[in-house]
Parts: C-alpha cells; structure tokens; sequence
C-alpha cells in the first residue's frame, strides 16, 4: 500500500515522541512492503510564533491531501496563564478537528499486565480492564457560541440530532465487534442537550437489539471507572465529558503516556495520543513515545493492515516486558531509558521480528 502521512509535531514534548512515530512508521512500511512518503507541517503555539495561526491554510491542504495525519500534541504555558489572549495553541488542534470533520474520537483504555502496579486502583480492579471511550469530537461545549467580558462567560453545549446520530452509530458498530455492552455516558437529569442524546440514543438502540444498551449519568460514570472498570465495553458521550473521563481512563492503565487514539470522520484520519504537550519536559528526552507509536499501530488498524498493528503491538508490550520503559513507569533501580531509546528499542525489535 502507498501511504502519504501528514506529520503535526506540534510543541512541548511533541516533536521528540513525533520522531519516535515517524521511525516506528517506517520501520513497519519496510518490513510490509509499503510505500510511505512524509510531510511535516506546522500547528499550536510553534505555529502561532511563525504564522501568526495555530492551524495555518497550509497545513489544513497538508492534511487534506494526505491519508492520515500523524499529530503529537500542542500546548504551551505562556498560553496557559494569558487568559486574554486572542489566539490560543488548542485552538489549532480544534480547528484541524472541526476542519476534517473529525466528529468521532476512539480512545481505548486497556491495561497492561506489567503495568498494573501503576495504577493507583488496586490489582483486582484493573487487571483485564479493557473498553472504548468514544468521544463525540466536533460538537458541544467546545464549538458551542461562547462569549466572554469582564463579569460574565459563558460558552454553549449545542448538540444536534444528525451530530448525535452519527456517532452513536460508530458506537454501536464498535460493541458489534466486542462484547456488545454499549453505556450512554450523559447528564440527563440535568442538561437539555444530554436529554436530546438520550432520546436519539433509544432510538438508535432499538436498531440494535443485539447489543445492552444501559444509560449513565457521567457523575455516577466517573465513580464507576474506578470502582468497576471492567463493567464497561463500549462507553459513548460528548466531546466535554469525553475529554475529562479519558483522563481518568490513564489512572486505569497506569501513565498518560500509554493511550492513543483515533479520530475519524468526514477527512482524512488523525492519530494522536491523549496526552498534552508537557511543556516542562520538552527537550529532555523523558516522555514516554509508546502513546504516540501506539497511535501508529491504530493508524494501521484504520486502513485494515492488522498484521502490521499487531507487530506494534508486541514490539510494545515486549519493550514494557524488558523493563526498555521511560522514567514515569520505570520500575525502582531499573535502567533508564528516555524517548529516543525506547524509540528505537522498538523499531530494532520490529526489524528483527
Ligand atoms: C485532548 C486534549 C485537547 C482536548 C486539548 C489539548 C484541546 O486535552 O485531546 O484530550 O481538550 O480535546
Ligand atoms: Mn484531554
């Protein structure tokens, strides 16, 4: 297969685990046989510092034109505390969402077995935990009409029947393919746009007699991932409550670090990890790149080279197995290893496989 990816390194420790990506990449196109070609482009706060624009014109045809997008994360601090600025990095990465039509975000939360310790549940609870967030991606809060003065904010979460209906059919095509237990995350007892979800999602849910299909308020299902992690399988919701409970979800695999996703849609696919830019660790080669390559095995999975992403996989697990691990889930007194020797740890493993 011929693949032409679009590279968003983007800022903090994002170009660093970006090369770890890139090298995994081509190490799995030259084992298969597939022809990969690269184009770097410019988002967030590096964007903003050379253009002016968090998500300039060229790199939206960057990503048109390509057949998935490899991002890392954008983000940077002297945003963070500016409250009045008038342009902001997240604004790139919402804008190249919104751009693509990327409505539908997948974002596993599994566990791994030498990793278990990690999480600061207990064993029991997390060992075998395994399910899909899926994250309404171009809706709700975060495009809603905001408005903002000195003594008053606010910003609106619009939903619409077509924007519900779309992704609570990924959703459902996604517990087809597992265990066929699907929970509606919303907060019905109180929001107008979780009632509506809640309507079309029993609508949808009679089209799918085959799958459970329970409804959970988002408070009760945030206690819920902690006391029972492996109840879910398939767990739908809005872009808002699907950010907050993904972060949660790393507490369950034990590091940030460790979750990628994928985000589908209209456009071209972008495969990125759930993480932010960590802007304090930027340049000193300590993130852990497994999120981002894991994200790369999701990006084979998409164009349906299994085999590929399985490989990833196991270079994965077998880099964890062998303690090749980032300070973060390094066990005590074991060696240490930073973004770039796990990097290639992986891409030797998956040229010797
Ligand atoms: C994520 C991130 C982004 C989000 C930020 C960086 C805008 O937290 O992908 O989860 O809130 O969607
Ligand atoms: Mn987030």
């Amino acid at each position: 297969m011929d693949l032409k990816i679009a590279v968003l390194p983007g800022d903090g420790i994002g170009p660093e685990i970006s090369a770890q990506g890139v090298a995994v990449m081509t190490a799995v196109c030259e084992k298969f046989g597939h022809k990969v070609s690269y184009e770097y482009a410019i988002c967030g706060a590096d964007a903003i510092d050379k253009v002016g624009d968090p998500f300039p014109e060229e790199t939206f045809k960057i990503c048109m034109d390509a057949d998935a997008v490899l991002f890392s994360a954008v983000g940077d601090p002297k945003f963070d505390n500016d409250p009045t600025a008038k342009v902001r990095p997240e604004q790139g990465l919402l804008a190249m969402r919104k751009k693509l039509g990327l409505f539908a975000n997948i974002r596993p939360v599994e566990t791994f077995d030498c990793l278990i310790h990690k999480s600061p549940l207990k064993d029991e609870l997390v060992r075998g935990a395994d399910f899909i967030c899926i994250r309404e991606l171009t809706g709700g809060m975060y495009f809603g009409e905001k408005y903002q003065d000195d003594n008053k904010a606010y910003d609106t979460n619009a939903y619409t029947r077509p924007e519900v209906e779309r992704i609570l059919e990924v959703a459902y095509q996604y517990a087809l393919r597992r265990k066929k237990h699907l929970t509606v995350v919303d907060k019905a007892n109180v929001l107008a746009s979780s009632r509506l979800w809640r309507q079309v999602a029993k609508e949808v849910a009679a089209k799918y007699p085959e799958v459970e299909t329970d409804y959970m308020f988002v408070d009760n299902a945030a206690m819920r991932m902690i006391q029972d992690p492996k109840f879910f399988d398939v767990m739908v919701t809005e872009n808002t409550f699907g950010d907050i409970l993904t972060d949660e979800g790393s507490c369950i695999t034990g590091s940030m670090g460790l979750l990628p996703s994928a985000s589908t849609g209209e456009h071209t696919p972008v495969f990125e990890p759930i993480h932010g830019s960590w802007p304090q660790a930027k340049g000193q080669n300590i993130a852990n790149p497994l999120a981002q390559i894991l994200s790369v095995a999701m990006l084979f999975e998409y164009f349906n080279l299994t085999e590929e992403g399985k490989l990833i996989r196991k270079a994965v697990n077998a880099s964890l197995d062998a303690n090749v691990r980032t300070p973060e889930i390094q066990v005590a007194g074991g060696e240490k290893y930073g973004t770039k020797e796990v990097g290639e740890w992986i891409v030797d493993y998956i040229k010797n496989a």
